[in-house]
């Protein structure tokens, strides 16, 4: 029944917070031994709140450089000053780690013979660089990126994208995310979706809720 998977990246198959954990493990920089889940927040929602900004101010830039502003917001709020503490959260954050569940959600996909592919906010630079150290990239059949509409989620021309490459209806694609809003906003436009509610967050108020939530990616496969 779907022609393709397609998977959000950040937040869904990569680790966001992965980045200032890893370096707070290191000892290298002691604030952040403290603060590093409120600079991990902090920093993903400005990153979420510029792509959204400029996306109605019409003034796009890729998400590789919203994600560093963010980092520059996020260290700024919390009195952060240390430039090599942000050149080293900027090199892990280019190499996150992989949920430990994406292997088996992307191995799910294989096992029924379709296509999975990401569908993401990052630009093309930024998801090959990710997931090729993720080593994830033999399990891709492609990175949809935003960078060819030039607008970020939830824009209807972004999920678009996903029907074109597997000249698909909206409903023979399953969209599998974890950020709810992104799940709802492709139920709206017409994917089948599944909402991963890794943080256990309350369901959206938002125009179409998802098909189906799960607590991981772990079980996706009953649903392909
Ligand atoms: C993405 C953002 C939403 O990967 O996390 O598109």
């Amino acid at each position: 029944m779907f022609k393709a998977v397609l998977f959000d990246a950040y937040g869904t198959l990569l680790d966001v917070d992965a980045a200032a954990a890893q370096l707070a493990r290191t000892g290298r920089f002691p604030p952040l031994q403290e603060c590093w889940p409120e600079l991990a927040a902090i920093w993903r929602s400005r990153q979420l709140n510029y792509t959204w900004l400029r996306s109605l101010s019409r003034s796009y830039k890729p998400f590789w450089e919203i994600t560093s502003d963010a980092l520059d917001y996020a260290m700024a709020a919390l009195g952060l000053t240390d430039t090599d503490m942000r050149e080293a959260l900027l090199h892990l954050y280019r190499e996150l780690a992989p949920y430990e569940d994406a292997t088996i959600a992307l191995e799910a996909v294989a096992t029924k013979g379709l296509p999975a592919a990401v569908l993401s906010n990052g630009n093309h630079e930024m998801l090959h660089t990710a997931f090729t150290a993720a080593g994830l990239m033999d399990r891709l059949d492609a990175l949809l990126s935003v960078e060819d509409v030039g607008i970020f989620k939830p824009a209807p021309e972004v999920y678009q994208l996903g029907l074109a490459r597997y000249s698909a209806r909206p409903e023979e694609i399953l969209f599998v995310s974890s950020n709810g809003w992104d799940a709802c906003a492709a139920s709206q436009f017409g994917f089948r979706t599944i909402w991963a509610n890794r943080a256990n967050m309350p369901t959206e108020r938002l125009p179409k809720p998802p098909h189906h939530i799960v607590r991981d990616l772990t079980a996706i496969g009953q649903y392909l």
